[in-house]
């Protein structure tokens, strides 16, 4: 990488897959995961090149979202945006609900930031990137790193870190379809009732309090939802039965990944068994799946010096 002014000709980016709508968490918790894409941006003619997952469909214009990313870091300082070469590797499953839209948005800003001399500073990452992906779920542990909670205060938003045992594993079951979060959004109605409201709040909080003290026996309940699961239920057939699988093979608790349609499972032994009920879950209805044992991660988006030499 070589310098002027303090400004690098290039830099890259790493950034974690994170699952949002933790549980009874929709729109508001989300928890990173160690699962990595990168992002190497130079000064150069425009180009988008991209390696990974959805590189077939993955647009290579101004409408990919690295590119939304970058951009917006350099509006952010009201300074003209240069001619830039994206080079993404895609790690992150695309389109299954685990982060890979908010994990390009976010890479972009990071390297658009580092390109014009700049860090990153979360706060402003995080507004960027909530306001071009419209909720915070996903950006915020793909900024922060770990199981993030984001709520809106007016125009600006608000983190706090719910602490993980280091036990914990994510099982995910990774279909081989993609997901449309706007399909997935359509299906959910504008009002709930009170009872649905009062079932999510008591669980969202039962979730931190099971996460941050270990009440690893709590997660069964504390990952239950009504807010879209139940909804979102009638377009992923199985969803139910992949879940109970999970409890079934030994998991503490799982759900809805995103908008799906991965689905996340919590374990801490018997991962592989875990794995194995979700998938023979998912075939029985005719959904063919891969899965993937991974850790949480307390790290977000970060440079890396060159591509590759990033691993925690
Ligand atoms: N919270 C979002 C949703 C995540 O469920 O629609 C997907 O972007």
């Amino acid at each position: 990488m070589t310098t002027q002014n303090n400004r690098p000709d290039s830099v890259s980016v790493r950034v974690p897959a994170t699952a949002a709508n933790l549980g009874p968490g929709f729109d508001s918790i989300g928890i990173a995961v160690d699962l990595w894409s990168e992002l190497t941006v130079a000064h150069g003619p425009f180009e988008v090149v991209i390696e990974g997952d959805g590189a077939d469909v993955l647009p290579r214009d101004e409408g990919n979202l690295v590119v939304s990313g970058a951009r917006a870091a350099y509006e952010a300082r009201g300074a003209e945006f240069p001619g830039l070469k994206f080079r993404c590797e895609n790690g992150i499953p695309f389109a299954r609900g685990l982060g890979s839209s908010s994990a390009a948005i976010v890479s972009g800003i990071v390297a658009g930031f580092a390109l014009q001399g700049d860090g990153t500073d979360p706060e402003e990452a995080l507004e960027l990137a909530a306001e071009i992906e419209g909720h915070p779920d996903n950006v915020a542990p793909a900024i922060l790193g770990g199981c993030q909670i984001g709520v809106k205060n007016g125009g600006g938003w608000i983190t706090s870190q719910v602490s993980i045992p280091d036990d914990l594993h994510a099982v995910i079951l990774i279909p081989d379809f993609v997901g449309e979060t706007s399909e997935a959004r359509g299906v959910l109605g504008d009002e709930v009732t009170r009872a649905d409201a009062v079932y999510n709040i008591g669980r969202a909080a039962l979730l931190a309090n099971a996460l941050s003290t270990g009440r690893l026996d709590l997660l069964k309940h504390a990952t239950e939802d009504r807010l879209h699961q139940p909804q979102r239920a009638g377009i992923y057939k199985g969803l139910n039965t992949i879940i109970k699988a999970a409890l079934t093979g030994g998991a503490h608790g799982a759900f809805l990944s995103g908008a799906g349609p991965s689905v996340m499972a919590f374990a801490t032994e018997h991962e592989y068994t875990v794995a194995y009920e979700m998938t023979e879950a998912a075939r029985l209805h005719g959904i063919d799946a891969s899965t993937r044992v991974v850790r949480p991660t307390t790290r977000g988006a970060h440079l890396i010096e060159s591509p590759g030499d990033g691993a925690n």
